[in-house]
């Protein structure tokens, strides 16, 4: 039937091609335009329901007579996200699900980051996608956000970087990249209509910063539109930000897609330069329409969107007729899954106890530890073959693993889940929906004094899962009263018979540490680590590598302690309310989120304001030390290099991350006392050796955004510029002036109905 369908098709085109008809990729796009009816442009604009490869989130619009294909979009970012099985196919089709996107930015390598792109790039390929909807380098404004699993960091450098490195990685493939979401999507809670009300200032140098770096670094494909508003309008609806920023300033040269049913009038859409809508609805068509025939939009508007997705097929595998396999090499990619995920898990607490000497018996206690998470939930889920538990991954090392609770666990875990699945609308809405972790058991303390005696070591796992349409919640955030029980419990018990305690969290987001991690003797960080998850956490524990992951994020003590604290719908889920710490800035519902902490996000925000953190942004402990020494700073282009010596002072071999925080001068405007310019991670040093990493940064990354002259401005004087190991850790200083100050000018758009009342 398949095949009778090509034929046909192929003699379609054929006729088409005898009767004169130009076609793309073999007729100039000129032409190609031109012999376009206007319903086609229109229809063209608009994605289709069409199932080519199942599970791909979108296609687009195929004209036949014109040779113009329809292309894939499908979705990431933990790896390609297709249906598995398919009716009547023996085949399977699934995808390795790779580290989620903040682990990733924890490993703080560019390079291994363009590495697990350029694999997931792979699969795309030979899966028949065109397009991978993927990276998402939205900002960690807040710890709740329920798809922060799915972004990168708190800080603009880290996301834009580490972005950056992922689209290089997956384009080497020839496929596409749809960074995403353009912009200022930092909540789910009424994502569709929330309106993000932040300042020009915060706007250029922390939300749109990431997609500038990334933009100008790595030229992505598409851009993928947010669903919010900024300043009252829908992002895929501004002109100021989808053609004055995105194309006029950064020169983005792509397409730009819409999220899927975003915004409310794809007239608008097409007006501001947002070349396709996704997945397409029929009103969208009739919204077109209407404004061609009312003349509030041109057809010249509506040919430059034509032309852009014309080229966006072009270079599309499918254009070039590639005969993809189903066939990607899904054992080599589970080896990078495995390995990429070792250097972004995050050691916080270590009293000696790791690395583990020699395989020993371990207790496994928390429902986690027998069912891993390999990410979060929605369209970032990944339709993986299996996930490795860290049971499995203890086992596989040749540790002796006590299984008499397996069962007992087992047990719980699915009892617990049938509950949940049957506490669901039958109709399949709600199957996207994270699933709530289960509770933990009660174990006795006879029972807990038996598993000390029989064991030599307990390791327990907490985990928590996330994904889109909710935030997390306050309760999330915290370790539930069972949880710190067996915390205790098991810790007491193991600690009386002589014995140490391990805790790793397995979860997509920051959560509450201060008040529990000295009391088990480590806690590893090891995030949603992928399919290969209990092996990676395996490796660290018996310190086959040295970790080198940081937090791309800070670790509060208190929620309550960040300033987008003051607004955001926490525990939104309840009932919507906000905390009784917000300041009045009129902020009435969910309709609208007032930035009002501006541009102190994340680390910007705890210097200025010297609070406490649990964990500051940047750390990380190693099986070794560092020692920095030899600094340098010098003048290079119109900005700097700067470069220091690390040696690796301990026993075993490790990498580490070398941060470049830099303070302006003082004068002028409000600077952050100090932000993140650069970053070097060093080769694994053996103990006693050494590597100079040097880092440049020019005076355009300088530079901070000035509401008053609308434009960038890197003031003269002195700079002071730390090689740091965490942004609370600075190792050296050395002065540096920058001898006369310079400006970009930028467009005045974006801009607040009102100013922003600052916290
Ligand atoms: C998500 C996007 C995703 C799209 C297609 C939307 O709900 O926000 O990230 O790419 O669906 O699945």
């Amino acid at each position: 039937m398949k095949k009778a369908l090509l034929i046909l098709s192929s003699a379609a085109l054929l006729a088409a091609c005898q009767s004169g008809n130009p076609q793309l990729g073999k007729s100039s796009l000129d032409k190609v335009l031109k012999a376009m009816t206007l319903e086609e442009k229109v229809h063209f604009l608009i994605g289709t329901s069409e199932t080519i490869v199942p599970g791909a989130a979108g296609t687009t619009y195929s004209i036949e007579r014109l040779g113009i294909p329809s292309i894939v979009l499908a979705d990431g970012p933990a790896g390609l996200r297709i249906e598995p099985v398919r009716e009547g196919d023996a085949n399977t089709y699934y995808c390795t699900h790779f580290p989620i996107a903040t682990l990733l930015a924890s490993t703080w390598n560019q390079e291994l980051v363009e590495q697990v792109g350029f694999a997931m790039g792979q699969e795309v390929h030979e899966y028949g996608a065109d397009v991978y909807l993927a990276p998402a380098l939205n900002i960690h404004r807040h710890p709740l956000n329920g798809r922060n699993f799915e972004y990168y960091s708190e800080d603009p450098v880290v996301a834009g970087k580490t972005a950056a490195a992922y689209v290089r990685g997956v384009q080497k493939n020839d496929v596409g990249t749809a960074i995403k979401h353009f912009a200022y999507n930092n909540q789910e809670t009424n994502r569709t209509g929330n309106d993000a009300v932040i300042s020009r200032r915060a706007q250029r140098e922390i939300y749109l910063k990431g997609f500038e770096i990334t933009v100008k670094e790595a030229e992505p494909w598409t851009v993928m539109t947010s669903y919010n508003k900024i300043n009252g309008t829908y992002t895929s609806q501004s002109y100021d930000l989808v053609t004055t920023v995105l194309r006029d300033e950064w020169s983005f040269k792509g397409a730009v897609m819409t999220d899927w049913f975003s915004g409310d009038d794809g007239a608008a859409q097409i007006a501001a330069g947002n070349d396709m809508l996704q997945p397409g609805t029929d009103l969208q068509y009739e919204q077109i329409m209407a404004a061609l025939k009312d003349g509030s939009l041109s057809e010249a508007q509506l040919d430059v969107c034509v032309r852009r997705c014309l080229e966006l097929v072009l270079r599309s595998p499918k254009a070039k007729g590639y005969a993809f396999g189903n066939n990607p090499d899904l054992v080599a990619h589970a080896a990078v899954t495995r390995q990429s995920a070792l250097e972004g898990m995050v050691l916080l607490e270590n009293k000696g106890v790791l690395p583990l000497k020699g395989a020993g018996k371990v207790a496994l206690f928390g429902c986690t530890s027998y069912d891993f998470i390999p990410g979060g939930t929605g369209s970032g889920n990944v339709n993986r073959a299996y996930t490795v538990s860290l049971l499995d991954g203890l086992k596989n090392a040749g540790f002796t693993v006590d299984e008499s609770k397996k069962d007992v666990y087992l047990k719980h875990i699915a009892d617990e889940l049938a509950a949940y699945k049957a506490s669901l609308p039958k109709d399949g809405s709600a199957d996207f929906y994270p699933v709530p972790r289960p509770s933990e058991l009660d174990l006795s303390a006879s029972e807990l004094a038996a598993s000390a005696r029989n064991n030599d070591l307990a390791i327990i796992t907490f985990g928590r899962n996330s994904g889109e349409f909710f935030d997390r919640t306050r309760a999330d955030f915290s370790l539930s009263d069972k949880e710190r029980k067996i915390l205790n419990d098991v810790t007491a018990a193991f600690h009386r018979a002589g014995k140490k305690v391990i805790v790793v969290l397995n979860v997509g987001g920051v959560i509450e540490t201060a008040s529990w991690k000295n009391i088990p003797d480590a806690v590893l960080l090891a995030w949603q680590a992928g399919q290969e998850g209990g092996n990676s956490v395996t490796d660290i524990l018996t310190g086959k590598q040295s970790p080198s992951g940081r937090l791309p994020m800070t670790f509060p003590v208190d929620l309550m302690d960040a300033g987008s604290s003051a607004n955001f719908p926490i525990d939104s889920d309840t009932g919507v309310y906000f905390t009784n710490r917000r300041v009045d800035i009129g902020q009435k519902d969910v309709d609208r989120t007032v930035y009002a902490e501006d541009i102190y996000v994340g680390y910007r925000w705890f210097d200025k304001k010297g609070l406490d953190v649990s964990y500051p942004f940047g750390f990380g402990l190693s099986y070794t030390t560092f020692e920095y020494s030899d600094p340098a700073v010098k003048a290079s282009g119109d900005g700097l290099e700067a470069s220091v010596k690390v040696t690796n002072t301990g026993n075993v071999a490790g990498k580490e991350v070398v941060q470049l925080y830099v303070s302006a001068p003082a004068g002028g405007l409000d600077k952050p006392v100090r932000e993140l310019k650069a970053y070097a991670k060093t080769r694994e040093l053996q103990p006693g050796q050494s590597e100079v990493v040097t880092m440049k940064v020019d005076a355009y990354s300088l530079a901070s955004f000035n509401e008053g002259s609308s434009a960038w401005e890197a003031a003269a004087g002195e700079y002071a510029i730390a090689f740091g190991a965490s942004s609370r850790d600075l190792r050296q200083t050395v002065p540096f002036t920058l001898a006369q100050g310079k400006s970009w000018p930028a467009h005045d758009v974006l801009a607040p109905k009102q100013p922003v009342q600052k916290l």
